[in-house]
């Protein structure tokens, strides 16, 4: 009887112990929010905060400032009180179920504070206040829950982070009366309602995806344009553009003065044609005078005489480098020729510009839509390899792939010629403003277009076996459609000729979960990027978190894959917009499967070209 009785002392004292340090371990939500005013000034408005009361009574709050739900803090709304000091977000971390917090209209100041330590978080208010400084690009990241931000009316300067463009969720941003500059991040966010960045110091262009807010959400920016704001080929722009054209042109223009006063003078009867050939020369000289400025003239006539030497015409007519670089150097037979006059006469318009140059839309005076883009940063070869890599590049010839026509060389810049395509890119289809002729495609063209593009890449892969990555910047604003939908990519093979600091920095191989790891790229790297495309297609969702720009972003595209997918079997993870064929559920999770294989993280245990070509065969518009 005795030894029972110790037992179960003992046990009552184990259990004592227990529950004592239990307790004290699990602090109270009121021990944590007393803790948490501590750290902020002036509370008289938080007055019956105290540990005599529990926050919260089920739903019903007994704090001010506080929202409950099932006897558990849910939010907090401190606003117009006045309030100042430190916003202590380690005290905050401590309650399990805090999704809202409001700071709005009190006298904060001093840095955003460290929001990722609540990574639940929905949403988060911040506006009116007197927060400063810059906010770190990766400030944001891993907020997959995060709905609205509002930073409204604060000083905040620098870029706008891009972490914000990668939340999956964000569908209100609130950033006007701040001192935001740089350009607005790519958002991609196909559900944002709400967007505001009026009054910052933005500049450069409105991305596609925010374009149908008001320009009222864009007003009072240093220099921003693009649709809802002036078109980015208004005609101040197209004159930037045409100088460079010009700029070109005139350098072409001398060097062909050149040429002809030397066959003039080995000649005596000059043909009729080369006669003509002066007169417009001349012509397009006196235009370009005019358009160009001096110091751009200047510029492109050192270039000039630096490449071809400042020899006399004679002389150099001699030398082998004699040949001026003035035309087009055509790929294709099966082209009309025209020439850089042609293409300056033509009526172009900056169709975009990105981190490698700007591409313009040409017509020539035919009616022929060219495409034209120029590339700076490429001269990781000599003239000679680049000519014989484009030449390589020039005889591919597939369906799905867009033909480089031609291009022209110099050595600060390329630019290569293409055709124009109607549809422009899959980009634009996927996350573009769909009230304007773009339409959403449904789910038996997005399987032809994967379909041909994968048959693009198999090519690809077997007509430049010596490129590790065959095309090596595969995305969906480098997949074009034209009328009938069928894919056309183009961008392809230039890894091999892009320097090297800015392949890394912008090609999408350089993104991949390899490249980080080990700094290499490798064969089945564009299976990666095809995996990617392939669930963006699937999901109409944009990968921004590794499509961001520039080495700061974080590549969490497992992050980004797991936030679109969800749980698997989740048919909600496929595009609300995308309209389907009957029983067709569980062929897009067939291909979705196909998608999510490619992105596996370690590039052996993804398919090859060939396996995936097999497999995406075999997905059907219908199932049985
Ligand atoms: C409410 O809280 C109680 C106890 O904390 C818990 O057992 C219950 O499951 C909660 N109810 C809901 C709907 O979550
Ligand atoms: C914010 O908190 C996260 C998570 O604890 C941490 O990794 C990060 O370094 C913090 N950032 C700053 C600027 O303190
Ligand atoms: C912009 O378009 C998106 C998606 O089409 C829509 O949800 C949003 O409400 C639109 N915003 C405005 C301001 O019209
Ligand atoms: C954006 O903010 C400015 C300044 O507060 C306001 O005038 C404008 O109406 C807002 N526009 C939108 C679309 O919210």
């Amino acid at each position: 009887m005795a030894r029972k009785r110790i037992i179960l002392r003992v046990i009552v004292l184990f259990l004592t112990i227990f529950l004592h340090f239990s307790v004290s371990l699990s602090e109270s939500e009121a021990d944590i929010l007393v803790k948490f005013k501590e750290s902020l000034e002036n509370t008289g408005a938080l007055s019956n905060w105290n540990n005599n009361i529990s926050p919260c009574k089920g739903d019903d709050e007994n704090w001010v400032g506080i929202f409950c739900w099932n006897g558990t803090v849910w939010g907090l709304q401190l606003e117009n009180m006045g309030l100042g000091g430190t916003i202590d977000m380690e005290a905050l971390t401590k309650l399990p179920n805090l999704r809202t917090m409001s700071f709005m209209n009190n006298n904060f100041e001093g840095p955003l504070p460290n929001l990722t330590l609540i990574s639940g978080l929905k949403s988060i208010y911040l506006s009116n206040n007197k927060f400063s400084g810059e906010i770190p690009s990766n400030a944001f990241n891993g907020m997959l829950y995060l709905k609205k931000v509002h930073l409204a009316n604060n000083q905040f300067s620098g870029p706008i982070p891009a972490s914000l463009a990668g939340l999956p969720k964000l569908i209100e941003l609130m950033l006007e009366n701040n001192q935001f500059d740089g350009e607005i991040p790519m958002f991609a966010q196909d559900r944002m309602r709400n967007f505001n960045v009026s009054h910052n110091q933005l500049v450069g262009e409105i991305p596609l995806s925010l374009n149908n807010f008001s320009a009222s959400a864009f007003d009072g920016n240093r220099d921003l344009c693009g649709v809802p704001l002036a078109s980015c080929s208004s005609p101040d722009q197209l004159t930037i553009g045409t100088i460079i054209m010009v700029a070109i042109l005139v350098a072409a223009a001398l060097a062909a003065l050149v040429v002809v006063v030397i066959i003039l003078r080995r000649r005596t009867q000059p043909p009729q044609q080369l006669a003509g050939a002066v007169a417009a020369g001349a012509a397009v000289f006196q235009q370009g005078e005019k358009k160009a400025n001096a110091v751009d003239l200047d510029r492109i006539e050192q270039g000039q005489a630096g490449s071809s030497g400042s020899s006399s015409p004679e002389k150099s007519s001699r030398g082998k480098k004699s040949e001026p670089n003035m035309k087009i150097t055509f790929l294709r037979e099966d082209r009309e020729k025209f020439d850089m006059a042609d293409l300056l006469k033509a009526s172009a318009e900056i169709l975009g510009s990105g981190v490698f140059g700007s591409t313009y839309k040409a017509a020539l005076n035919d009616g022929q839509m060219m495409v034209v883009k120029r590339f700076r940063y490429m001269n990781n070869v000599n003239k000679e390899e680049f000519y014989e890599h484009m030449r390589r590049l020039g005889r591919l010839n597939h369906p799905n792939l867009l033909p480089i026509v031609g291009f022209y060389y110099r050595k600060e810049e390329k630019l290569l010629v293409a055709d124009y395509m109607e549809r422009v890119s899959l980009a634009v289809h996927l996350h573009g403003n769909r009230s304007r002729s773009n339409s959403c495609p449904d789910w038996p063209t997005r399987l032809k277009i994967l379909k041909g593009v994968v048959k693009g890449l198999l090519y690809l892969y077997n007509e430049l076996p010596s490129l590790t990555a065959p095309h090596g910047h595969l995305k969906s604003s480098n997949v074009l459609l034209d009328r009938s939908y069928t894919p056309l990519l183009t961008d392809y093979g230039l890894v091999p000729v892009v320097n090297p600091e800015q392949a890394q920095e912008h090609m999408i191989s350089y993104k991949s979960p390899e490249y980080k790891t080990s700094g290499r790229i490798t064969k089945r790297t564009d299976i990666w990027s095809l995996g990617i495309l392939i669930i963006e297609t699937l999901t109409g969702k944009f990968p921004s978190n590794f499509l961001q720009q520039g080495k700061s972003s974080d590549t969490n595209v497992a992050a980004w894959v797991e936030s679109v997918t969800g749980d698997d079997g989740d048919m909600e993870v496929f595009d609300a917009d995308m309209d389907r064929t009957e029983n067709a559920e569980g062929e897009m999770m067939k291909l979705l499967k196909i998608g999510l294989d490619c992105c596996q993280t370690d590039a052996d245990r993804r398919p090859d070209i060939k396996e995936v070509a097999e497999m995406i065969e075999e997905v059907k518009e219908k199932g049985s």
